[in-house]
């Protein structure tokens, strides 16, 4: 069921100054920094040859992130994100195993455009999984 690796997300409280550290420390190639009001969260995407990191920061207390950076002030690897061929087929199938998947249930337009969900991390190992249809 699961396809190819599609990117890690990595919670920072700066994100600018994440955004440098990648471009002029790690030497990656960066995006410019874009708001994505509908998840709460501002973004830089890192291009890496054979994948994606998405360094994000909440954009205001009641994104979905800040929690997480509440419990871990330097940050961290939030989640990673699996790609599906088909996200019901796989959302029924991860729920009949018994995953709780988040939300609703549906489906959210992710921040590439294509559908996506996320599974509860206790039901996965203790990582949270991201599934999106690719
Ligand atoms: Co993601």
């Amino acid at each position: 069921m699961i396809g190819k690796f599609n990117h890690v997300a990595i919670v920072v409280p700066d994100i600018d100054a994440a955004r440098i550290i990648y471009r002029d420390i790690l030497g990656a190639k960066v995006s410019g920094v874009e708001d994505y009001p509908d998840h709460g969260v501002r973004v830089v995407c890192v291009e890496l040859p054979n994948t994606v990191i998405e360094l994000m920061t909440p954009l205001d207390e009641d994104s979905p992130v800040a929690n997480f950076l509440k419990r871990s002030p330097a940050g961290g690897i939030h989640h990673i994100c699996l790609e599906v061929e088909d996200i019901i087929e796989a959302r029924n199938r991860l729920r009949a195993e018994g995953v709780r998947i988040l939300g609703d249930g549906e489906p959210k337009t992710g921040a590439h455009g294509k559908p996506v969900l996320f599974a509860h991390p206790k039901d996965l190992c203790g990582t949270l999984i991201e599934i999106e249809e690719a």
